[in-house]
Formats: C-alpha cells, sequence, structure tokens
C-alpha cells in the first residue's frame, strides 16, 4: 500500500527534523506548520485517504492516527515548561484593569437614609411596622369614620373585608402607641399601596417616612422647629417654607408643609403633619389630658423627585440603568 509508505516517510523526516527538537518558539511553529498545519504533512496524508482502497482503509485510518499521536506527543513533551513560560512573558501589565460593574445604593434608599439620619441626630428611633394590617390600625384607630372616602375600594387594596395594604404609614403610630408607654420619639419609614391611576405623579406603590413624638409638653411650636430644622437640611439653609392649615382625621389642628420653588415659581408640597388628635389617644389608651403629641407624614418619592429634579415617579420602579447611574 502506497499510503503505508508515505505514512512511514513522514515519520522519519519527523524524526530527522525534531533531533534535536528546536528550542526557539518560531522554529517550534514552523515545525509544527509543516507538520500538523492544516496544510502540513499529516493533513496531506489524510487527505490521500480517498484515494486508497476499501479494504486497506481501516489500517490505514489507524496507521495515520499513531503517527498523528506521535507527533502531537512530541510537540507536547517539547513545548510544555515553554508554554508556561511563555505565557507569563506575554502578560502585559500595562493593560488596564478589568472593572467589575458594582451595584449601588437606589435613590429612593438614599433620600430615605438621608431623611432618617437628619432625623436620628436630634433623637429620633427609627421603628418598621406591618405592610398588611388590619382595618383597625390602618383606619378605624386613627379616627376615620366607617364611611369615610379614603376606606373606598379605588384607594385601598383590600386583602379582605378586615384586612388591607396600608395606605400610609400611620398605622405604625397605632402599633408603637399600643407596644410602648410614652414618651416616645419615633421615625417609621417604609412601603405604602394606594390602588391609584398610575401616572408620572402616582404609583400603586411608594414609600413614606412617618413621624411620631409624644410627651408631656410637647406643642405645636415644637413641631414647628423640628420640620424646619428638617427642610434646611434636606433642601437646605435657604429653602424658603410654610405651613398650610389642612385636616388629617387623626391630626388637630393639622398643617401641611410646603417649600417655595424658584425654578417653577411656585409652592410645593412636600408633607403633611399636625397635633395627635385626642380620639386616636383614646384608641391606645393614651390619656390625653396628660400626653401630647404631634406626628408627620412625608413621601419619600416626592421629596426625592424636588431634590433632584425628577420628572416621572414611574423612573423609580424601571430598573433603568440609564435613570439609577446618575445617582
Ligand atoms: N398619613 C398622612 C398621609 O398619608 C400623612 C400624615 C401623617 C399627616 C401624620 C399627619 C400626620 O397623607
Amino acid at each position: 500500500m502506497q499510503l503505508k509508505e508515505s505514512i512511514e516517510s513522514v515519520r522519519e523526516q519527523f524524526r530527522a527534523d525534531s533531533d534535536p527538537f528546536p528550542t526557539d518558539t518560531q522554529s517550534v511553529e514552523s515545525l509544527r506548520v509543516k507538520y500538523m498545519g492544516r496544510k502540513g504533512l499529516v493533513a496531506g496524508l489524510f487527505a490521500g485517504m480517498k484515494n486508497i482502497e476499501d479494504k486497506d482503509r481501516p489500517l490505514a485510518g489507524q496507521l495515520l492516527n499513531e503517527l498523528k499521536q506521535e507527533l502531537s506527543k512530541a510537540f507536547e513533551a517539547n513545548t510544555q515548561g515553554d508554554e508556561e513560560s511563555s505565557a507569563e512573558d506575554n502578560v502585559d501589565y500595562s493593560l488596564p484593569g478589568l472593572t467589575f460593574p458594582i451595584g449601588h445604593v437606589h435613590p429612593l434608599q438614599q433620600t430615605m437614609d438621608e431623611i432618617k439620619s437628619i432625623f436620628m441626630d436630634v433623637g429620633f428611633s427609627v421603628a418598621y411596622g406591618p405592610e398588611v394590617d388590619d382595618d383597625f390600625h390602618n383606619f378605624t384607630a386613627l379616627n376615620f369614620p366607617p364611611e369615610h372616602p379614603a376606606r373606598d375600594m379605588q384607594d385601598t387594596f383590600f386583602i379582605d373585608p378586615e384586612t388591607v395594604l396600608r395606605t400610609h404609614t400611620s398605622n405604625v403610630q397605632i402599633h408603637l402607641m399600643e407596644d410602648q408607654d410614652p414618651p416616645l420619639r419615633h421615625i417609621v419609614p417604609g412601603r405604602v399601596y394606594r390602588n391609584e391611576a398610575i401616572s408620572f405623579k402616582s404609583y400603586c406603590l411608594f414609600h413614606q417616612v412617618e413621624g411620631i413624638y409624644v410627651d408631656k409638653h410637647v406643642s405645636f411650636a415644637d413641631q414647628k422647629g423640628i420640620l424646619e430644622y428638617f427642610v434646611k437640611r434636606m433642601f437646605g439653609s435657604n429653602t424658603k417654607m410654610r405651613f398650610r392649615p389642612s385636616f388629617f382625621p387623626f391630626t388637630e389642628p393639622s398643617a401641611e408643609v410646603d417649600i417655595w420653588s424658584e425654578k417653577r415659581d411656585q409652592w410645593l408640597e412636600i408633607l403633611g403633619c399636625g397635633m395627635v388628635d385626642p380620639e386616636v389617644f383614646k384608641s391606645v389608651n393614651v390619656d390625653p389630658n396628660i400626653w401630647h403629641g404631634f406626628a408627620f407624614g412625608m413621601g419619600v418619592e416626592r421629596i426625592c423627585m424636588l431634590k433632584y429634579g425628577i420628572d416621572d415617579i414611574r423612573h423609580f420602579y424601571q430598573g433603568d440603568m440609564r435613570f439609577l447611574e446618575q445617582f
């Protein structure tokens, strides 16, 4: 069989060429190309397979594979050490390192953290409460009459007729006063839910920070002082603000705080507040003749939007890196 002789002759030729085995990378490479390359001698022998007779083919195949293995082993045995050292030589220490994207704190969490630290600096501690709560804590104890529109299906997500997704963090005022005797001074960050049409300014879920301060001699003036301090630290010491009379079932008197926007040339509401209504104290067995308090609640999205000029509340919930990376 002619192929058999050709195989033998390639083997002889390789043995001659590789004794001694070349030591520099370039010669090794040309040796490899000559024998093992795509157009090398071994490939040429494989191409010759198609011309041999069927009966000789299995033997020819076997011989060819043996040759190929012999050559591969020779290359492997003689270049192993080199490859290691050449891999090392090829490291380019001037290349910039890989950068791995690390996550960062969501703008809402940043705003929440800022609010928390402002109030913690003046003696408030942070408390949390349930997002799924009963009608009593979310409405009844907060002096919402049974037919109050806020209980309506349009605003409230009901789990069952007695259980709701809280519509505000004020439910935690009640839990706190049930669980501990006054005096108390807490802020309560958390998620709240409202069944509203989704638009640039409202979303079915958002965040609030509630505040509650109960002690023996707490007055509306204290509330004004604390909230003024908060606004100046949050929005800058030159911020113009006002308390505008308002109404909440659970505070009396009640107010809303607006800050003045030069850019929009208008007042913008940032929070609701008021003195804890005596009816609320009664629902948690706190004597309104001894204890007084104020409470406030603010929307975290709204504060973050005003502070950074964000025009659409939905940005907070879309996970769009182009938005998030700006914070
Ligand atoms: N719970 C009110 C709201 O969601 C805000 C508020 C809290 C008002 C506490 C007064 C006192 O709008």
